[in-house]
């Protein structure tokens, strides 16, 4: 059986003194006004299990304001095996703790994943590339650790370039960085790519349900030594060696550009996702309605890749997107919730649930009462 959520327990969080919800089912919906801290809770479960926050917010941010320290603790159970998740946050650093024992961040990766969906993640299908390599790297990191890591290594390489081309540091200087900047970009490049398949298809697949079969949708990777044309639907393959090579032609042949320009410009921070439905960039030509659904498949493609992949369910937060999808979407997330998976919704009215889910939830209201 999957591990799931029994109980949350935040003190000094964002908002809260104190949130504790106990003997947690498979579907919580939480339901509240505005700003009595609905997101907050997805945002707590998410760093719990996930490590990290969709809002990316600066880490003092995170304690009540005024408190010392906060203090984020869930229980997940599988029936038989117990686990405690547990995050302090205290001047400016995040500790996590598994069992009550410290961890690294990569060592939880995976153990109890989740996967958001919030109103920001309409982004994906018209906000800007970092959004969606962002949001593939996010996967990533819960679906490997290596993933995680290799990601960071390489962030590292390429803020240090970043600042020498800044500084117009000596030519040598950044080329002895550039081996570093191939070793892992193109580590990550192959990470990104072969897990980017598997999105792909899963995206294919949920998008054509979503539409009924009636458009089909391609999603497409470009690494950043091929050319880019945004009208072009086209798919690279490369390994690792490939992906070395290439990099490294295209920064010898990019260096003088990227000495005038003072920034890295080649590398897995410059590569495209590219969404086409009917062979159409989903950025200029899809409707809202359209880009929502291509949305909605990602989300769902996730949650798929990581139950395939992990073999544990991940924790489903839905914060405030009922309001965003029109009926048809609506069903087809419903549809998946009901596919037995751990869900916590919130809301600030119950008017988009239909009666089934409803029946099915445990509803919690927010403001809590007290005692
Ligand atoms: N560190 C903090 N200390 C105290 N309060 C905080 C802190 N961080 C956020 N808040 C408060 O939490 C509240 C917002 O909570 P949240 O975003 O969860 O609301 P919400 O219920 O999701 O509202 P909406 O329905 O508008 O999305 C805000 O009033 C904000 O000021
Ligand atoms: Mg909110």
């Amino acid at each position: 059986m999957d591990l799931s959520i029994t109980h949350i327990s935040f003190a000094d969080f964002r908002s809260y003194e104190r949130f504790d919800l106990d003997g947690i089912g498979p579907l919580t919906v939480l339901v509240g006004p505005n700003a009595v801290g609905k997101t907050n809770v997805v945002e707590g479960i998410q760093l719990l299990t996930a490590q990290s926050s969709f809002r990316h917010p600066p880490v003092d941010q995170l304690v009540r304001m005024g408190a010392p320290f906060a203090r984020l603790v869930a229980d997940a159970s599988d029936g038989n095996r117990q686990l405690e998740l547990e995050l302090r946050i205290a001047e400016g650093r995040k500790r996590f703790l598994l069992n009550g024992k410290g961890r690294r961040t990569a060592d939880l990766k995976g153990i109890v994943p989740s996967v958001t969906f919030t109103p920001d993640d309409l982004e994906l299908a018209k906000g800007s590339m970092a959004v969606r390599r962002a949001a593939l790297d996010a996967l990533g990191s819960q679906l490997s650790a290596n993933h995680y890591l290799i990601r960071r290594d390489y962030e590292k390489v390429l803020r240090h370039k970043n600042r020498l081309l800044k500084d117009e540091a000596p030519a040598a200087l950044v080329e002895a960085l550039d081996e570093a900047l191939i070793t892992c970009g193109a580590q990550l490049a192959c990470y990104r790519a072969a897990l980017f398949g598997k999105v792909a298809a899963a995206m294919a697949a949920y998008y054509a349900e979503i539409a009924d079969g009636r458009e089909r949708l391609r999603a497409c990777y470009v690494p950043s030594w091929e050319a880019h044309d945004p009208a072009v639907a086209a798919t690279f393959s490369f390994g690792r060696d490939d992906a070395r090579a290439a990099l490294a032609s295209a920064l010898s042949a990019r260096a003088g550009e990227e000495r005038a320009r003072r920034r890295a410009l080649v590398g897995p921070h410059a590569d495209h996702i590219e969404f086409f439905i009917n062979e159409r960039n989903v950025t200029s030509f899809a409707s809202q309605g359209q880009q929502r659904s291509v949305v909605l498949a990602f989300k769902l493609a996730e949650a798929t890749l990581i139950q395939e992949i992990l073999h544990q369910k991940p924790v489903l937060l839905l914060d405030d997107v009922m309001s965003e999808l029109d009926a048809a979407r609506r069903r087809a997330l419903v549809a998946f919730i009901a596919g037995d998976i751990q869900t916590f919704i919130t809301t600030a009215n119950l008017d988009y649930f239909d009666a089934d889910l409803l029946s099915a939830a445990r509803v919690v209201e927010l403001p809590l009462a007290e005692g």
